[in-house]
């Protein structure tokens, strides 16, 4: 006699091994639509399944949970999980995973992208050649700052504040400082980084990169008293997510020329942009794309899946975390 399979719903369409890997265990349900599910499609779709895949940007609460009693797990395709209400799960029995590891480097990359970006004007300069404005060489033409020797201030040393510290370090000649709950000596010494307190490492640092996870402590921690501190010839890196800033203070602090410019990845209020910040030169932004990579996104939709299968069988999840 076979086996009944365990209902399965994923919020968003995602790389083909998720359901491949899923099909012989689970009926899988996805959402048809190339959009992020509403509340009440999310409150649907979470009704009678076993497990669900979600996104970053769904939001999971304890309201949501209670519309499935049954609900096991939740896998959630993303290493960051301030989307979910893990005290909820665990109080509801539901196993929570996420996808840790996979996406370090190709994160990692992102960050220096917008270093990198920020720092030599490349899409102002690249929108600048497109719109036929380059008449010639100048040379006062769209200088920027060099990166190389400057001093690099990672604030969060996890696994992806290390990987953009390597690069730092190894690549770019820099002086790396980082800022962390808790020190980590062998890292300090494998690669000469070295601790500093927030406020020094503010003020030392010419480039800020935050690797942070969003809590109740590190929310708005970069503010408006923050942002003072930097240089003004620094610039501010956000791979990490946007409610750690006040964009606010950002947008104030770019228009005054407080520090020279940021590079940001993510928002306060994804996807909405606080008015104002499209329209400055001196923000790199992009749609928050650090884990995508066409290799990225498939190891993720395969750690996801392997996790809800192993929640559902009853196994260990190899990536829980509650
Ligand atoms: C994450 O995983 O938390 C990133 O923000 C998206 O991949």
């Amino acid at each position: 006699m076979s086996r009944e399979k365990h209902d399965v719903y994923i919020t968003r369409q995602l790389p083909r091994q998720a359901v491949e890997m899923l099909k012989p265990e689970c009926s899988v349900e996805i959402n048809p639509n190339d959009r992020a599910l509403s509340r009440g499609e999310l409150e649907e779709a979470i009704k009678g399944v076993d497990g669900i895949i979600t996104l970053l940007s769904d939001n999971i609460d304890a309201e949501l949970l209670d519309l499935n009693p049954d609900l096991k797990v939740i896998a959630n395709y993303a290493v960051g999980y301030d989307n979910i209400d893990v005290e909820a799960c665990s109080d509801r029995d539901i196993a929570v995973s996420n996808t840790p590891g996979v996406l370090t480097e190709t994160t990692a990359d992102l960050a220096w992208a917008l270093i990198l970006a920020a720092a030599r004007r490349i899409p102002e300069a690249d929108r600048y050649t497109r719109e036929g404005r380059y008449e010639g060489w100048g040379p006062m033409l769209m200088l920027g700052s060099d990166v190389h020797s400057k001093t690099l201030g990672i604030m969060g040393l996890g696994r992806i504040g290390k990987a953009v510290a390597r690069r730092g370090s190894a690549g770019f000649d820099m002086d790396v400082i980082y800022y962390n709950r808790s020190r980590d000596e062998e890292f300090e010494q494998e690669y000469g980084v070295e601790y500093r307190p927030l406020d020094e490492l503010l003020e030392q640092s010419d480039f800020v990169s935050l690797h942070l996870p969003l809590t109740p402590a590190t929310e708005k921690l970069i503010g408006e008293k923050e942002l003072d501190k930097m240089k003004d010839e620094a610039y501010l890196i956000n791979t990490a997510r946007g409610a750690v800033v006040d964009e606010n203070a950002l947008l104030h602090a770019l228009r005054e020329g407080k520090i020279a410019g940021a590079g940001i990845d993510v928002y306060e209020d994804e996807p909405k942009l606080t008015p104002g910040l499209a329209g400055l030169d001196n923000l790199v932004m992009l749609p928050h794309i650090g884990s995508a990579s066409v290799e990225t996104r498939s190891e993720m939709a395969v750690m996801a899946a392997e996790n809800m299968l192993a929640g559902l069988r009853g196994e260990r999840m190899p990536n829980r975390i509650n």
